[in-house]
């Protein structure tokens, strides 16, 4: 399919109809869940998910219920045709663009909630969020049914909240979790990169450093409170507007570590110019 414009559908009994087609001749399906956007980070996740699967769904849906009411809903951009043309470079089969009524038609009443693994962090700070995320993708993982589907890494508690809910509900599907992308700066790749002016984004660059540092020196066996402390302070230091969070957690159970004592993960949000960016990084074992 490379080289062509991916066909577009925007109804559930559409894509129910073209994925019936594909299972008919016995092909395995892929979904990529996405609110379009598209950039380098979206078209790995595509590109991976391809060795698991011969047809892959790309859905770009921009959630209105995972966003807050103070949040960037209304200017989230949206760019279908640049979407498809990037995704013509992809093994990507379809596009399924949903509106809004399609995905919550009225009389709309139900919410997939999960507990502990998405109260902190993302959770915490953005209430309601992962209620948001883990309805639209239940929904989207039983319209579409797919054998397989892929998120990344770059929202590391989204992927656990998914990872959640798709074992506690028997959701016949396999999720994989797809790498981190990074610009050449390190900077994690974001369709929210795009709100930074040039001088802010020149500070964000230090965002991948300074987390660098930090995993360098748990490893070294500084205690964890001081190396996220430090590592909060120089990103301050560097220009940062806030930090809403830097900590050391267990990379299954997300819950904050007291000590180096196995494999973790250092989960960070920074804002910058009214952005908040997101990243995180691996800890080995000692
Ligand atoms: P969105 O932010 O568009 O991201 C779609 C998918 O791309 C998610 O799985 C996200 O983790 C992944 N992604 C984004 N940037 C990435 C990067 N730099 N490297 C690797 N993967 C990256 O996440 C969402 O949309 C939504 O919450 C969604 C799951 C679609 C539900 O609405």
């Amino acid at each position: 399919m490379s080289g062509t414009l991916p066909p577009v559908v925007r109804t559930v009994a559409s894509l129910r109809a073209e994925v019936a087609a594909w299972r008919r001749e016995g092909l395995r399906v892929g979904l990529v869940p996405t609110m379009g956007a598209l950039h380098h980070g979206h078209l790995s996740l595509v590109n991976a998910i391809a060795e698991k699967a011969d047809r892959i769904v790309v859905s770009i849906f921009v959630n209105p219920t995972q966003f807050g009411p103070t949040e960037d809903l209304d200017k989230y951009p949206r760019q279908e045709e640049a979407d498809r043309k990037a995704l013509s470079t992809t093994p990507a089969s379809l596009v399924f663009a949903p509106t809004v009524a399609e995905m919550y038609p009225n009389g709309f009443a139900s919410t997939v909630s999960v507990k502990g693994i998405s109260d902190a962090f993302e959770g915490a700070l953005r209430p309601g969020h992962f209620d948001g995320v883990a309805t639209v993708v239940s929904k989207l993982l039983l319209q579409c049914l797919p054998d397989v589907a892929i998120f990344g890494e770059k929202d590391f508690q989204q992927l656990a909240v998914i990872r959640r809910f798709v074992a506690d509900l028997d959701m016949p599907v396999e999720i994989m979790g797809g790498t981190l992308i990074r610009e050449p700066d390190g900077l994690a790749a974001s369709s929210r990169n795009a709100y930074l002016d040039p001088a802010k984004r020149t500070i964000a660059g230090r965002f991948n450093v300074i987390l660098k540092q930090l995993v360098q020196a748990v490893e070294a066996g500084a205690p964890l409170r001081d190396a996220e402390k430090r590592a909060a302070d120089a990103l301050m230091a560097a220009g940062f507007e806030a930090v809403d969070y830097v900590s050391v957690v267990d990379p299954a159970s997300l819950e904050l570590l007291d000590t180096h004592d196995r494999a973790a993960r250092v989960l960070a949000v920074a804002r910058l110019g009214g952005v908040r960016l997101l990243d995180n990084m691996a800890i080995a074992a000692p």
